[in-house]
C-alpha cells in the first residue's frame, strides 16, 4: 500500500502528488515547514507546532492557508490514513506557483503539502552508547528562528558529520554555541544544565521546550544563557534534542571523549523522564 499524502486540498497516493516546477519552494526555497512526532496516533504538542508554523509564516509574510482547527483536522486525517506505528508528520507551506521573480507574486495561493513517515527514534543501543559529534562554524543566515525549507546551510553542515562518521554537527558562532545542524544542544557543567536562549540564531525547538519544562519541574539546576565554545569543549555532558532524536547523549566531540565518554547521570535521568512524559501525555491518551 502506498503512502497517502496531502497536497492542496486532496489526499492521494504519494506517486500522484506533483508540484509545478515554478513552485517557489522549488525555485527559491521560499517556504516553511514543521515536523510533528505522532505517538500512538496522537500528535505531540500540536498546538505548539502550529504556533511555531504561524510564527515562521508571519516572518516570511505568507498568509496561513488554514486555521488551527483545519490544520488539526488535516493532521488527524493524514495520521488515520497512514498505518503503522508512531509517525512523523512533515508539513510544508510554500509561497506558491508563479513566474520566476524574486519579488513576491500577487494573488497566488500557497502550496500546502503534508506527508507521514515512520517515526524512527534512536535505538536503545544508541541511547546507551551515545553518539559522536563534530563541530563547525555556524555560517548560516541570521534568521535561524524561521523553520524555513531553505536548508542548504544545514544540509552542508550535516553532511560534514556524515563524512566524519558522526551523528551531528554542533555549531559555534562568534565563540558561542548556537545549535546543531538539525537539533538543539544542551550542555552539563558541574551539575548545571546550560543551553542558549531562543533568539534569531537558533530554531525554537519544541523538544528543547519540553526538556526545559521537565528539568525545571524536577529541580535540575538550569541556566538559559549564552554558552561559550570553551564551556562546550570542557563539558561533563552534551545532549542533542529534536522531535526525531528526542534526547540523545553526545559522548565524543571532535574525536575527544565528553566527560568519561559515556552518557552522563543527568542525561540518564532526563532520558527516563522524557520517556515517562511521553507515556503519561501520549500513550495513556490513546
Ligand atoms: N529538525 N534546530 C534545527 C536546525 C532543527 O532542524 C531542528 C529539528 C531542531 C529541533 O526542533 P524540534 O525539537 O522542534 O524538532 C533544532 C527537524 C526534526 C527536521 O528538520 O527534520
Amino acid at each position: 500500500m502506498s503512502d497517502i499524502v496531502y497536497l492542496n486540498g486532496k489526499f492521494m497516493p504519494i506517486e500522484e502528488a506533483h508540484v509545478p516546477v515554478l513552485d517557489r519552494g522549488f525555485i527559491f526555497g521560499d517556504g516553511v515547514y514543521e515536523v510533528i512526532p505522532v505517538y500512538s496516533k496522537h500528535p505531540f504538542r500540536l498546538s505548539e507546532h502550529l504556533r511555531r508554523l504561524q510564527y515562521s509564516l508571519d516572518k516570511v509574510r505568507i498568509t496561513n492557508p488554514c486555521s488551527d482547527a483545519e490544520w488539526t483536522r488535516l493532521v488527524g486525517e493524514i495520521i488515520q490514513r497512514n498505518q503503522g506505528g508512531d509517525q512523523s508528520i512533515y508539513l510544508q507551506v510554500t509561497r506558491g506557483v508563479a513566474k520566476r521573480d524574486h519579488a513576491f507574486p500577487k494573488g497566488v495561493r500557497p502550496t500546502v503539502f503534508m506527508m507521514s513517515n515512520p517515526l524512527v527514534t534512536p535505538a536503545p543501543a544508541l541511547v546507551e552508547s551515545g553518539v559522536a559529534c563534530i563541530t563547525a562554524p555556524d555560517y548560516r543566515w541570521l534568521n535561524c528562528d524561521i523553520k524555513s525549507v531553505s536548508l542548504l546551510g544545514n544540509c552542508l553542515l550535516r553532511q560534514l558529520s556524515v563524512d566524519a562518521g558522526a551523528a551531528e554537527t554542533i555549531l559555534f558562532r562568534d565563540g558561542k554555541l548556537t545549535e546543531a545542524s538539525a537539533s538543539n544542544v544542551f550542555v552539563v557543567r558541574d551539575g548545571v544544565l546550560l543551553t542558549p536562549p531562543k533568539d534569531n540564531l537558533v530554531l525554537p525547538g519544541i523538544t528543547y521546550d519540553v526538556v526545559l519544562e521537565i528539568a525545571r519541574a524536577r529541580e535540575f539546576q538550569v541556566e538559559v544563557r549564552a554558552v561559550d565554545e570553551t564551556e562546550v569543549r570542557a563539558a561533563d555532558e552534551i545532549w542533542v534534542t529534536s522531535s526525531t532524536k528526542e534526547v540523545l547523549a553526545v559522548t565524543t566531540l571532535d574525536g575527544k571523549p565528553v566527560g568519561d565518554g559515556r552518557p552522563g547521570p543527568l542525561f540518564r535521568r532526563m532520558h527516563a523522564l522524557y520517556q515517562q512524559f511521553k507515556q503519561d501525555h501520549m500513550r495513556k491518551a490513546a
